[in-house]
């Protein structure tokens, strides 16, 4: 599903529920985009990406119900969710290259356990054959009610930001429907699940 959808909180909780464990695709794109800005690389321009995507490398590490990722030894945290990353992340993750590392990665986790993973093409593209997908959405309104909570208490936004919130996630959901590879879709065969007035708990 699209941005603030839900898919984290919801996958998270059902992992939990079922002892499987849970992944976050997002975070790995995010990484990425981290480590590139961090080097300096020009993320306007895809090739000098794809070069520099080569040398990433991510040691994956099971905790508690998760697959948790690790750069030069430690978890990235609250790095990887910062404004100026929200606002690199989708033309970072639209590069083929990228996507085919991220893929990769996913696949391979299959081999630490059961996994509920989250993304924007994880039943269209990831795992297509998985017989459980889902879609997350609900109304652009709710998301940014739901972006903005989250983002005033990490401190990255005030409580009037609404305006700026909703600018951001409706370019992300653009970008990340329209681009060529992979692009955020209903899967054929996945169950879509309006979000919007219902509690977590329900859709758990
Ligand atoms: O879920 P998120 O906001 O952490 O994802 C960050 C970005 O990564 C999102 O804007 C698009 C990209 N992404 C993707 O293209 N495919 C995925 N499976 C997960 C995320």
């Amino acid at each position: 599903g699209p941005a603030a959808s839900g898919k984290s909180t919801v996958s998270k909780a059902v992992a939990k529920k079922l002892g499987y464990l849970y992944v976050d695709s997002g975070a790995l794109y995010r990484i990425v985009t981290w480590l590139a800005l961090e080097a300096g690389v020009d993320t306007s321009v895809p090739q000098k990406i794809a070069d520099f995507s080569k040398a990433v490398h991510v040691d994956f590490v099971v905790k508690d119900c998760r697959v948790a990722y690790e750069v030069r030894g430690e978890e990235p945290g609250d790095r990887i969710r910062t404004p100026e990353i929200n606002s690199h992340v989708s033309p970072v993750s639209a590069v083929p290259e990228v996507r085919a590392l991220v893929t990769g990665w996913l696949r391979d986790m299959r081999k630490l356990g059961d996994l509920i993973v989250e993304g924007r093409d994880i039943g269209s593209v990831v795992y297509p054959d998985s017989s459980y997908r889902f879609y997350l959405d609900a109304d652009p309104d709710e998301r940014t009610r739901r972006r903005l909570v989250e983002d005033v208490a990490k401190g990255f936004a005030d409580k009037d930001s609404q305006d700026k919130v909703k600018a951001s996630l409706m370019n992300r959901d653009r970008i990340d429907s329209t681009r060529k590879t992979a692009p955020l879709v209903v899967p054929a065969g996945a169950a879509r699940i309006d979000t919007t007035s219902m509690s977590v708990e329900q859709v758990v």
